[in-house]
């Protein structure tokens, strides 16, 4: 399929960040799709496989064709470092999807995801891809660890507090997620009745997005972020919101407009960011359906001294896909908007 001169691959489209990265790169005017891999659906037309995506004339393939200008890779970990390293060895720009580049040290990330990395020296390379905090090193990256959906979703949410030194002591995340977020292979926690008209928290001892946002919010902090992270998976298909508390510097706390005050301050620390809209209520899920947004509502808990943040976004687009198209638009001197203007789908 023929559209603009950057030819773009895609490993493993047969999963949900892979096929929706096509949907959104389908119109993108600068970039032709060129190869699609998927091991399940190998030699099969990506249009049958996939009607929803206007039945595009190209087979999926085992294996990548050559001559790629960037490939994203939407394994799941492990598989996906192996993928992307000989492709880096080439000279091929990547955006990997999975979490194999975002965590900086090896012995942290062998803890959380119990497997040794084929190769550290590209942990210290890699930029961490949440592109409104990471804009330069983004634009001249050649690997982008693109960020985990909950993490997405915190960090966007905590950053302007931590930058501007409005909070410390104890962060609580408390997300929930709608079950895409798991991916596309059936288990018995993702069964329909399992999930529906049901709620629960998993991950209690620790989630594997817990290090990650930590790591991020430490890059931003005084004194290392002492973090509780916690998970819930609820009964829709996409999207996350994520509800962060912590405590307010004891200065902050003294100013009876400390609301508006840090209100403002998250407008002007977003304002040059597109995907980031500061709500003047708290925002839902459905607002971000299909979109690039990340929605954020800071407000103060007077009675306790605490900030509360709410952010919300869609796990596959701002949390996956559309984040990766955001990030390969810088890499290769687009408009960082460019195929991400679409609205939600709403209701
Ligand atoms: N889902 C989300 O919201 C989300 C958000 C951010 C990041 N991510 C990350 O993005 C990556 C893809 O996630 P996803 O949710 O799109 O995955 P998914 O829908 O669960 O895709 C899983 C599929 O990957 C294929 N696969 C598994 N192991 C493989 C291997 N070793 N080699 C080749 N193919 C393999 C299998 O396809 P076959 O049936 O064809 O074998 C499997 O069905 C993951 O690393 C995930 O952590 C996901």
């Amino acid at each position: 399929m023929k559209a603009g001169n950057l030819k773009v691959g895609i490993i493993n489209v047969t999963g949900y960040a892979g096929c929706e990265l096509v949907r959104i790169l389908r119109h993108h005017p600068e970039v032709e799709i060129a190869s699609v891999t998927g091991r399940s659906a190998a030699g099969q037309p990506l249009g049958q496989v996939f009607p929803h995506l206007d039945n595009m004339e190209m087979d999926i393939t085992a294996d990548l064709c050559d001559e790629l200008d960037l490939v994203f890779s939407a394994l799941p970990h492990k598989a996906s470092a192996e993928a992307c390293i000989p492709l880096l060895e080439q000279g091929v720009k990547v955006v990997d999807i999975s979490a194999d580049f975002r965590l900086k040290q090896a012995d942290v990330y062998s803890q959380w995801y119990g497997v040794d990395h084929p190769d550290p020296t590209y942990l210290e390379e890699a930029v961490y891809g949440l592109t409104e905090l990471n804009r330069d090193a983004v634009a001249d990256a050649r690997l982008v660890a693109n960020p985990g959906c909950y993490p997405s979703s915190a960090i966007l949410a905590l950053a302007p507090a931590i930058r501007h030194g409005l909070i410390s002591g104890d962060i609580i995340v408390d997300s929930k997620s709608g079950v895409s977020g798991a991916g596309r292979t059936l288990s018995m926690t993702t069964h329909f009745s399992e999930v529906n008209e049901n709620v629960m928290a998993y991950s209690v001892n620790g989630h594997r997005h817990l290090p990650e946002i930590s790591q991020e919010l430490d890059t931003m902090s005084d004194s290392p972020v002492n973090l509780t992270f916690l998970t819930h998976l609820i009964p829709m298909t996409r999207g996350i919101l994520s509800s962060c508390y912590a405590p307010l510097n004891p200065d902050v706390a003294q100013d009876p407009d400390a609301s508006e005050r840090i209100r403002q301050l998250y407008l002007d620390f977003y304002a040059d960011d597109a995907f980031v809209q500061v709500t003047n209520a708290p925002p839902q899920t459905k607002q971000t359906l299909g979109n690039n947004h990340c929605l954020v509502y800071p407000v103060v808990d007077s009675r306790t001294n605490r900030l509360i943040v709410i952010s919300c976004l869609d796990n596959l687009v701002k949390g996956a896909a559309g984040q990766a198209v955001q990030n390969m638009n810088l890499m290769c001197g687009f408009p960082e908007e460019m195929s991400l203007e679409a609205l939600a789908v709403y209701p």
